[in-house]
């Protein structure tokens, strides 16, 4: 049906037609008001009426949407709709949990949860498409774009991107609360030298195929609707002008079906990076790499038509291009209904419900990942007497709902002042000082963020509120806006006066529980060696203080581990646990080894880590044979036993080694996790099975290798406190 409706479409349209369905523009201006002043604008309604538009990004609401949908369908001569697509990264209004802070979770059910809500309320306002999930596997916390994806580790962005695409997709794209998803950025973005953004990007074949490929063509498999190029150069040659990734690896050998965009102008920034003369030539260079849509660059509605006719790009790539935009649209059911998702009475009802906000708490609470709980300070009792509640984050509506945050409302979440308020006995006392600013200066995007230095720099108030408390929840980290695109950083720390306010309630009351809002993993050695308690809560939603208060008053246990390493220092960086293992590991007792000499090699906190009020305590490893053949498996099994005063639940996780493989392998890959649930003092075996394909890698050619000789798995709470087995694979 689908193939026959869109070949006879097709056929039936003009070769601008065809290239109008390439193009993609944005909106800035308000579909639902009057028209637009600026010829530019005006231009682009004109377009639209004419065919020559296939899809808007930036237009959002039931009623916008509707309008901007009447002008192609109405006017233009085929009335083929519009696709809207929108940057709904974690959350439509309702906020979720960023996405680094979701992965902490490691918990497929709940990405998918999160992400299913938030399809729900943007095609309530009209949306087709999100430009997510970003998966590009991020090694350097400089770089701004972490708080999107998935962590450091290839196989946990790929088991976590898939179960987010299945939020958004749903089983069928038809569906009126399903969207199309996006698997971006392709390829290599995370890799920006030296952590700045949109940077040149340095990086071997074999990292591509082993680290920064596999959550794609995860995604490719699992039937996502689009892909995303990306801004960066590999090898010298634009992402959007990529041949071999977009042709040759995704469309080929991954069989793709569905279309790529380009990035905002990265069509138009192919000859910015000195790899085409000009737009027409840009132009030429991405169709013919397999860039289906041009957004925002004008490049195929300018000069596709003339390269056509130049005879300088083939015709059937056009047809191949806008086939599969078209058939994507077929899919959501647009042909059949292109309004179908532009419902203002399913808008008002749908987005921003009180069932989605207490979805987004449980999100939230399973995205938190308590680093350290000296002498069990946590959980709080809600009988406390009184409680000091301090930091420039402490009574903030704002900052909690992060970066990327589409459609949320200004200081619409939670404060975790309100949280702990609606979480605590009437009696308990809470005393409130902000302690030092914070301050976000303008936060448009083009300015530098600046610290304000508090001017009542002896932090009088915060150090009384501490001085008559039984115990200090100190809120710091970074504004929201330190983290996304765009937002690369230097320094990593505590900015500002934070570290010196602790440092000054420390003195009076040594009860601080420590809970930290950020978008990247962050550098606090002094911190993490001086409180005795530290929550990591990301940026949580709009539901922010009630998640964190349920977490520090034990109505929920955490259960997050860290998806990214945290460094000792901005130094370290880029730090990750599948290092490889060099020629000079090991301490010698010169300085020839591969080591710093002024900081220790290891992370402050490791992939993997993460602390539970309960204590889980791990059996023994044992493994079904010690060899096995190619066409064989192997198990290996443990028991985990709670054995603390709570329930829990822990994520165990399995890693593999390959210690003399044809090309070096890193020390520890994750191969396989598990999350379990345990009543306190009962005990789970938990196995793993595992085949060979799962040792398997890539050559740095893209040949899949799975090659004979001794594995090491390793299995433990994070990546570095493991238990070792060892066994053959046979030829
Ligand atoms: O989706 C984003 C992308 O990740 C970065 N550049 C802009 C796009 C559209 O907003």
């Amino acid at each position: 049906e689908e193939d026959k409706f869109v070949s006879k479409l097709l056929d039936d349209m003009t070769l601008s037609e065809k290239i109008g369905q390439l193009n993609q523009y944005t909106s800035h201006w308000e579909m639902t008001g009057p028209a637009p002043q600026n010829s530019e604008s005006q231009n682009r309604l004109e377009q639209i009426k004419n065919g020559d538009v296939g899809s808007m990004l930036n237009v959002t609401g039931a009623d916008a949407t509707r309008k901007a949908q009447e002008l192609a369908i109405k006017n233009s001569r085929l009335g083929i709709p519009l696709i809207f697509g929108y940057d709904v990264i974690h959350g439509y209004q309702t906020m979720f949990p960023i996405p680094l802070a979701e992965a902490s979770s490691w918990d497929t059910e709940i990405v998918r949860l999160s992400a299913q809500v938030a399809a729900k309320e943007a095609s309530a306002a009209g949306l087709h498409w999100t430009f997510a999930p970003m998966m590009d596997v991020g090694r350097d916390a400089r770089w701004g774009r972490v708080m999107e994806g998935c962590g450091e580790d290839p196989y946990l962005a790929s088991v976590l991107s898939v179960a987010r695409i299945k939020g958004f997709q749903g089983e069928d794209l038809a569906a009126k609360n399903t969207i199309a998803a996006c698997a971006k950025h392709f390829a290599g973005y995370a890799f920006s030298e030296s952590g700045r953004d949109y940077n040149t990007v340095e990086i071997s074949p074999y990292t591509l195929h082993n680290i920064v490929l596999p959550p794609f063509k995860a995604a490719a498999n699992a039937g996502v609707a689009t892909f995303m190029n990306s801004f960066n150069i590999i090898n010298g040659t634009p992402c959007t002008a990529n041949e071999y990734l977009q042709r040759t690896l995704l469309k080929e050998q991954w069989n793709f079906k569905g279309f790529v965009v380009s990035d905002w102008a990265s069509l138009k920034e192919i000859s910015i990076h000195g790899a085409a003369e000009n737009l027409k030539e840009a132009t030429s260079l991405a169709i013919n790499a397999g860039s289906d849509m041009d957004m925002e660059s004008n490049g195929y509605i300018k000069h596709l038509k003339e390269l056509v006719e130049e005879g300088k790009v083939d015709e059937s790539l056009i047809d191949d291009a806008a086939k599969r935009i078209l058939k994507i649209k077929y899919q959501l059911g647009l042909f059949e209904d292109p309004y179908q998702y532009s419902n203002i009475e399913r808008e008002k009802i749908e987005i921003y419900s009180e069932e989605n906000r207490s979805i987004a708490r449980k999100v939230a609470r399973h995205s938190m990942v308590l680093l350290k709980n000296k002498e069990q300070l946590l959980p709080l009792s809600k009988q406390v007497k009184s409680i000091a509640l301090i930091g420039p984050m402490a009574n903030s509506k704002d900052i909690p709902l992060g970066s990327w945050r589409a459609k949320a409302i200004k200081n619409s979440a939670v404060s975790l002042l309100e949280g702990i308020q609606a979480s605590v006995s009437a009696k308990t006392k809470i005393n409130y000082a902000k302690g030092c600013d914070l301050t976000t200066g303008d936060r448009n995007f083009r300015q530098e963020l600046t610290f304000k230095k508090d001017n009542n720099s002896k932090f009088s108030e915060a150090i009384k509120a501490a001085q008559k408390s039984e115990v200090v929840i100190m809120a710091i980290g970074e504004d929201c806006f330190q983290s996304g695109e765009g937002r690369s950083q230097t320094n990593i720390t505590l900015k500002g006066e934070q570290m010196a306010l602790f440092n000054a309630v420390l003195k009076v009351n040594e009860n601080i529980v420590a809970v930290l809002m950020n978008g990247r993993p962050l550098a606090i050695p002094e911190l993490s060696e001086k409180a005795p308690a530290i929550l990591e809560t990301w940026f949580a939603g709009s539901e922010a203080g009630n998640a964190i208060a349920d977490v520090l008053f034990g109505d929920y246990n955490p259960s997050g581990k860290l998806t990214m390493s945290f460094p000792r220092n901005v130094g370290q960086c880029p730090i990750y646990y599948n290092y490889m293992n060099t020629g000079r590991p090991t301490s010698t007792n010169n300085v020839f080894w591969s080591h710093y000499t002024d900081s220790p090699n290891t992370p402050l906190y490791p992939f993997g880590y993460g602390l539970s009020y309960t204590n889980f305590e791990y059996g023994e490893l044992t493994c079904n044979k010690a060899r096995i053949t190619k066409n064989d498996s192997i198990e290996v099994k443990l028991s985990i036993t709670n054995s603390g005063k709570f329930d829990g639940e822990e994520i165990v996780q399995l890693y593999i080694q390959d210690p003399k493989a044809k090309y070096a392998r890193p020390v520890k890959e994750l191969r396989a996790y598990k999350k379990v649930l345990l009543k306190k003092g009962d005990s789970k075996q938990i196995s793993f099975s595992l085949n060979p394909s799962d040792l398997g890698y890539y050559s740095p050619d893209g040949e899949f290798l799975i090659e004979s000789g001794t594995y090491h798995i390793f299995v433990g709470k994070n990546s570095v406190e493991v238990q070792k087995i060892s066994f053959t694979l046979k030829e």
